[in-house]
């Protein structure tokens, strides 16, 4: 059937993860979006005479790719608080609990004043669209007119979003920021529905209990319910810093582990993302593995606050589905290529500390970065890489912009120029963004 018609064709080189290579390189392909926004077809450019018969497009429709260009899938930030993007790079001298009283809970507590949300809101999405995250999974704050804002806001700008409203009924030293549980349940009921109500393509709700020490036993079991009852996704955190565990254990004496806590208020599901995991025990990623719960790996936070180094080569071992985030801002960084670095880093360090540790390569954290991600958010089917069918979102990368961070050497393939890029490249390099065929970046305003 080819009644859809092309609205996109590129030639060039394509980079992406498939099931069974962390990085494919293909290289003098065409790759047609029809104008649902989806690939349509990926083939050799030997067959571009019969495809654009077959799908009545012409040379001049085609965008052909430079020597030093690429398109590769959009990246997947799998925990990011809009909420905290006014102090991304500050703020980094406390402990996690310490960090969330001190600096966080102030802060977010402004979102229920609209127009700073706006302000801020705006920015974030602007920025990590421009830095090539497609799809983020926010955390935005307990106040749910500011968090339906998010949602217009990344709708506006056409990135794709989970969009959670926290939800936290205790231990807040800032005594105006949480609700009671009711007020959480209603609030949340509320989010939900305007935001579905919208009809936004690209952006759904997450239920969001903040994380266990902040939410009380019923409210935990509500937010279970509600997400199960209308099949949403879940995000919160889990495990992150030692301190918090040793909190969870005293707060809910009656569980086995932390991730016993999530198991027993029907939280872990294969909508799940649960943050960090620095201290998860085996037993505990054996209950991921069964749940189908994911783990977002967040490096920048987890050095920045001194929390943890996530072994993610054993989480992949127990088959655990595992994406990256920034985890903005007790991360520093909104970018998604940073956190590619810092995993990297973390997985040399635990190297250093333990030499029979198996160091991840590149190509696995380009793989975390989005396909793993898709997987992650239980988005696969329609994300992640450029399988035919799938949504076209998508990174044009050119590593050789004038007065750009790159320098290429003669001699340097297409597998050396996608290294330098993860290493050493920025928003600079990232030329046009695509979610769903339309392209966002650069922004229509600019
Ligand atoms: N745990 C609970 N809330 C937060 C948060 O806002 N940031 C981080 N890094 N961990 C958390
Ligand atoms: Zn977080």
């Amino acid at each position: 059937d080819t009644t859809a018609r092309i609205a996109h064709v590129f030639r060039g080189t394509f980079v992406h993860s498939t099931s069974g290579a962390a990085v494919e390189i293909l290289q003098n392909c065409v790759l047609g979006v029809d104008d649902q926004g989806k690939i349509a077809f990926i083939e050799n450019d030997r067959d571009e005479e019969s495809l654009s018969k077959l799908w009545g497009f012409g040379a001049s429709d085609i965008k052909q790719l430079g020597q030093h260009e690429f398109l590769m899938p959009g990246m997947v930030d799998t925990h990011i608080h809009a909420s905290q993007y006014s102090y991304t790079g500050t703020a980094l001298d406390l402990p996690l609990l310490e960090w969330l009283n001190t600096y966080t809970f102030p802060v977010e507590a402004k979102y229920k004043d609209l127009e700073f949300a706006n302000n801020v809101y705006t920015k974030v999405v602007r920025r990590t669209l421009k830095n090539g995250t497609t799809t983020a999974c926010y955390f935005a704050t307990i106040h749910t007119d500011a968090s339906l804002l998010l949602g217009e806001l990344a709708d506006k700008f056409g990135q794709r979003a989970l969009v959670g409203k926290v939800c936290m009924d205790c231990n807040s030293a800032v005594p105006q920021y949480k609700e009671s549980s009711s007020e959480c349940k209603e609030e949340t009921d509320r989010f939900i529905k305007e935001l579905l109500k919208k009809k936004y393509p690209k952006v759904k709700p997450v239920v969001t209990p903040r994380f266990a020490p902040s939410c009380s036993s019923s409210l935990l079991s509500e937010l279970g319910e509600i997400a199960n009852n209308n099949k949403l996704h879940i995000q919160s955190h889990i495990s992150e810093n030692k301190g918090e565990v040793e909190l969870v254990k005293t707060l809910f004496p009656g569980c086995k582990s932390y991730t016993d806590v999530y198991l027993k208020h029907k939280l872990l599901t294969d909508r799940t993302v649960m943050a960090h995991g620095c201290h998860l025990t085996d037993e505990e990623l054996e209950i991921f593995h069964e749940t189908g719960s994911a783990i977002s790996h967040c490096p920048n936070s987890n050095i920045s606050i001194c929390s943890g180094m996530l072994n993610v080569r054993n989480v992949l071992n127990h088959k655990v589905k595992l994406g990256l985030g920034t985890d903005v801002a007790a991360g520093y960084s909104p970018s998604m290529l940073d956190a590619m670095r810092r995993t990297l880093d973390t997985s040399k360090a635990l190297t250093i500390q333990d030499p029979q540790h198996k160091t991840l390569s590149f190509e696995e954290v380009f793989r975390l970065a989005t396909l793993g991600g898709s997987e992650a958010l239980s988005l696969d089917d329609q994300i992640g890489n450029f399988v035919v069918g799938k949504d076209f979102d998508a990174l044009r990368v050119n590593v050789c912009v004038p007065e750009g961070p790159i320098d290429l050497f003669p001699g340097e393939g297409p597998k050396v120029i996608l290294e330098k890029f993860i290493n050493l490249g920025d928003d600079r390099n990232i030329t046009e963004v695509y979610v769903a065929g339309r392209q966002v970046v650069p922004f229509p305003d600019t």
